[in-house]
């Protein structure tokens, strides 16, 4: 499957919709972060199953703080649970986890927590790497790439002039890995709400009106058929 010019080796997903979901159900809110979860761990098990080789997912972006406390504290939790879960089984599933954000912010759990993951992750080979993106901005990101290279001009490694893709990206959390080929969004929201504003410069998008706890397999086996048979240009002809 691997090396196959049709198949993405990096997919890219907005979790969105979980509220909606509880909603719909009379259940509160946090309840469909915790289905959506489960649907986290669904899609990212097939992802590795299927050979894809990277999976970058959205769970909290920069601007989710603005929602209720509760609701901010429970995706937390089960950030920790899903974590606490995930470092036992990590080598054996053959998933490796990477963190996109600010981590500063969280409590000082779960960036440990974070940070363990991540160091564990880097003792074995994986055949899936999943960055799971946490405060998370792609605005944040970029600007934060800006200070750096500002920084290394100030202090004389590099020249403004000199500065190109290449050293620019060096600086942006998805260092060293290839853009997304497809970014999915679901809940039936067409808009990117500051996920991968640069890696997904050329990026093939797609929507569906499935709920993200209703995200299934199947429905991400259609979206790489349909993906398949998309023709990228890059500007070209
Ligand atoms: C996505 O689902 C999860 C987060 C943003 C943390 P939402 O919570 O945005 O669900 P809707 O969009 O309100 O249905
Ligand atoms: C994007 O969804 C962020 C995540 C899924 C984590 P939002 O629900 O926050 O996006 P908007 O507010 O609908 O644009
Ligand atoms: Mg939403």
């Amino acid at each position: 499957m691997r090396g196959d010019v049709n198949r993405p080796r990096h997919i890219a997903i907005i979790m969105d919709g979980n509220g909606r979901w509880a909603k719909k159900r009379g259940l509160p809110r946090t309840a469909g972060h915790a289905v959506g979860a489960e649907t986290f761990r669904t899609i990212a098990t097939h992802c590795k199953n299927i050979g894809i080789e990277y999976l970058t997912v959205f769970a909290f972006s920069t601007e989710n703080w603005k929602r209720s406390d509760e609701e901010v504290a429970t995706i937390m939790t089960l950030l920790e649970k899903y974590l606490l879960e995930a470092i036992d089984s990590m080598a054996e599933n053959k998933i490796q986890l990477r963190f996109f954000g600010d981590l500063t912010p969280l409590s000082a759990k779960l960036r440990t927590l974070c940070q363990e993951t991540q160091g564990i992750s880097e003792t074995y080979e994986s055949e899936l790497q999943v960055n799971i993106c946490l405060n998370y901005g792609g605005r944040d990101e970029i600007l934060n790439a800006v200070r750096a290279c500002a920084s290394d001009c100030l202090e004389g490694k590099i020249k403004p002039e000199e500065i190109d893709h290449e050293c620019f990206t060096k600086h942006l959390y998805s260092a060293d890995i290839p853009d997304p080929d497809l970014v999915i969004r679901p809940s039936g929201e067409v808009r990117v709400s500051n996920f991968l504003l640069w890696q997904s410069a050329y990026a093939e998008y797609f929507y569906t009106d499935t709920l993200w706890p209703d995200f299934t397999a199947s429905e991400l086996n259609h979206i790489i058929n349909e993906f398949s048979k998309r023709q990228r240009r890059f500007g070209g002809i």
